[in-house]
């Protein structure tokens, strides 16, 4: 009997029942409260693993009380939700996911990795796999994007970042892969809400990010608070068990969401805890987070005949590999034993800003932007100019807001010789416009004016779904004001729109002279703009999610079906509205940079192929511009004909080239033939002979795209 099984063997009920018990830890000034038990329960044994802790010496001091003073000596398994950085934030995940870049990505995460295990902490309830196609959901902020072979990408490097190449590094943190699955159509875009999309959308756009995490090695699965089509997640049989791990072969540990066992009984699917702790267990939940249901309900299911031991034993298992793999038995106190020194953070501080300028998606620039060097004034108008602790975003719970950077400190800093001049007009979301009247003022002296607008931290990721995409409180009227003003003068506009969702804001791209999408861009914010306004950086995101003209567009994605009628300007009877038009007001992909580019001469071979083939793309790249930039190009294939019918653009990958003004270049991508298959019901690859069109572009617009047809051979 190996090392684990002797353990178990050895073990009480309720200790291997601690096993399967997360709960959060709160420090006051008393020492460690932990919510719901004492620190008895972890000399007990009672509790394996804890939430909401960080700081070597509060993580060895909980420790210590585990590995020393407990019967088995079992050591806990400390997590946190390390989302987009730990204290030092990089732009949210929307926002990085706006590089295109999977080397910074899996960067990113292996900072945030180093920072985290220097605080002790062995777990990152990350990487947020979520696809969504609707801005009204908060957690949009956290995800991937609308598209699923991004987020497949995207899974990938931040599970390499996360766990690296040996889980029991000093700063390797075991990545949980969440939620499990399907959870960004939510009805409505209300978060919590019911979920009740078609199989093949669960297949073809909810489970490939998954697929991709367990794949790169993901150590764990966290399902989503969700139910589907009436089956909540957490007690979801077949696609925890059937699918997770049983086509994935996932065998690492799954760890409920936040008292999500117990919500079993509120979805309508458990009269009681013990029902409800039976139903998750059996659908292979391991670990019990803050619902105390295995504790207190497990031991009532087995004398109701409920459950096995051998279930109960098959989960205490897999926590325990997971503990061994990390090194947690062998070296308890290696994470949160040393404090990274200053340089170290100094230096990720300087990546910080890097990426976040690299996060900001250029919408529209009518020769506003780059700043003259000449500037000597400006006027900062805005709530979000000089709110540094705005900047990080949702799920920045380490950083330290004193520390972060505003946009009119970073202006500021950048532009020694300039006069910045700054005045809120109005809060955020608030109704009062008294302020406005003040912010015309100092338009007049300007030489350009910075409109600094969007929504607060707060307004995106959990539990903040909005009902309306425009700006919050009366910042529309302040902006309406101000360009207006500005305009009479003859200044020009330069909107910066800070948000952890695409916002449905026309009038606004309309009336300014330049709009920047800059989501929330992390603790070096102002540095990150300035260095993009001023020209130091040319802007090179790209806006990973569709940006809707109206709310009643969502939701709202490049991936859609043709339909029997797809829009005809000529004919009533086909889908479209009749008070907008359905494309986005920017397309996946939509980005401007400081240069010009333009795309010739695709090449596709072979133009015949079969399924283990692959195939080389090539296209030349222009920069016509006056600055030099790097541009970004996608491929999307399209199955014309098939059994199934298929969206009218699916991507399958993307290159970046930079140029300096008049060079050109060429960017070669590869796609395997196996590619483009899709996934039967059975989740089986559907290889399907026929025509397949290869398109090439900036963005998920095809009257930009470069098309070839190839055809797949049996
Ligand atoms: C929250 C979130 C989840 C997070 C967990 C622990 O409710 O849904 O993403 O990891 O609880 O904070």
């Amino acid at each position: 009997m190996n090392r684990i099984g002797a353990l178990i063997a050895d073990m009480t009920l309720a200790e291997k029942l601690g096993q399967l018990t997360m709960t959060a830890a709160g420090y006051t000034v008393t020492g460690p409260v932990i919510a719901g038990d004492s620190t008895d329960a972890i000399r007990a044994g009672t509790i394996g693993s804890l939430l909401n802790l960080y700081g070597g010496g509060q993580v060895h001091e909980m420790q210590r009380l585990a590995v020393e003073e407990s019967r088995l000596g079992i050591p806990l398994l400390i997590a946190f939700d390390v989302i987009h950085g730990h204290r030092t934030l990089f732009p949210v995940p929307l926002g990085e996911a706006a590089l295109f870049d999977p080397e910074a990505w899996e960067l990113t995460a292996r900072e945030a990795a180093t920072e985290a295990a220097a605080d002790g902490i062995a777990m990152a309830f990350a990487p947020m796999l979520d696809v969504s196609r609707d801005p009204r959901w908060g957690r949009t902020a956290e995800g991937p994007g609308e598209d699923p072979w991004l987020g497949a990408q995207i899974a990938a490097a931040k599970v390499r970042g996360f766990q690296g190449s040996d889980l029991a590094a000093a700063a390797a943190l075991a990545a949980v892969a969440k939620h499990f699955c399907a959870y960004g159509p939510v009805t409505a875009g209300r978060d919590y809400a019911s979920v009740d999309i078609s199989e093949r959308s669960v297949l073809e756009v909810h489970l490939p990010p998954f697929a991709a995490a367990i794949a790169a090695g993901a150590a764990g699965v966290m399902p989503a608070f969700t139910d589907l089509a009436g089956i909540p997640m957490t007690a979801h049989v077949g696609l925890l068990r059937g699918v997770l791990r049983g086509r994935l072969g996932f065998d690492g540990v799954i760890v409920s969401d936040y008292n999500a066992i117990a919500e079993l009984m509120r979805h309508g699917v458990a009269a009681d805890l013990a029902e409800a702790a039976t139903l998750a267990l059996k659908a292979g939940v391991d670990i019990d987070m803050m619902a105390n249901a295995y504790r207190i309900g497990l031991p009532v299911a087995l004398q109701r005949e409920l459950v096995s031991m051998t279930e109960i034993d098959d989960a205490v298992r897999r926590v325990l590999t997971l503990k061994l793999r990390l090194g947690l038995f062998e070296q308890p106190y290696r994470r949160g034993a040393s404090a990274e020194g200053a340089p170290a953070l100094e230096r990720r501080r300087r990546l910080a800003r890097e990426i976040g300028a690299r996060a900001v998606v250029m919408l529209k620039n009518d020769a506003a932007l780059p700043l003259p060097g000449a500037v000597r004034r400006l006027a900062v108008i805005g709530p979000l100019a000089d709110a540094a602790d705005q900047m990080c975003g949702p799920w920045s719970l380490v950083g330290q807001p004193g520390t972060y950077v505003s946009v009119v400190a970073g202006l500021r800093s950048a532009l020694l010789g300039a006069q910045v001049v700054h005045s809120p007009g109005v809060t955020i979301g608030g109704d009062d416009i008294s302020g406005i009247a003040g912010t015309l003022d100092i338009c007049s002296a300007a030489d350009a004016v910075i409109l600094c607008v969007g929504e607060a931290a707060a307004m995106s990721g959990e539990a903040a779904s909005r009902a309306c995409l425009d700006l919050p409180g009366q910042q529309r009227r302040l902006a309406l004001s101000v360009i207006d003003r500005a305009k009479a003068l003859g200044k020009p506009v330069i909107a910066i729109v800070f948000s952890g969702r695409p916002l449905a804001v026309p009038w606004l791209i309309e009336r300014a002279d330049a709009v920047l999408a800059a989501w929330f861009p992390g603790c070096e914010a102002g540095h990150s703009i300035a260095d993009v306004i001023t020209g130091q950086v040319s802007p090179s995101g790209r806006t990973p999610m569709s940006w809707p003209r109206a709310v009643g567009q969502v939701p709202i994605f490049f991936g859609q079906r043709p339909s029997g009628r797809p829009a005809d300007p000529d004919n009533a009877y086909t889908s479209k509205y009749l008070d907008l038009p359905n494309e986005p007001l920017f397309p996946f992909g939509y980005g401007l940079s400081y240069g010009r580019f333009g795309l010739s001469n695709l090449r596709v071979s072979p133009h015949e192929v079969t399924a283990s083939e692959q195939i080389e793309v090539r296209v030349d790249v222009a920069n016509d511009g006056a600055r030099a930039a790097e541009q970004t190009v996608f491929l999307f294939v399209h199955d014309r004909i098939a059994s199934v019918a298929r969206p009218l653009l699916e991507l399958k990958g993307f290159g970046k080239i930079a140029l300096r003004p008049g060079e050109s270049g060429t960017v070669t991508l590869y796609i395997a033939a196996a590619e483009l298959r899709f996934l039967g019901l059975d989740l089986r690859p559907v290889f399907e002979p026929g025509e397949v069109e290869i398109m090439v572009g900036p963005c998920a617009d095809r009257s930009l795209m470069l098309v070839q047809s190839i055809r797949l051979c049996a």
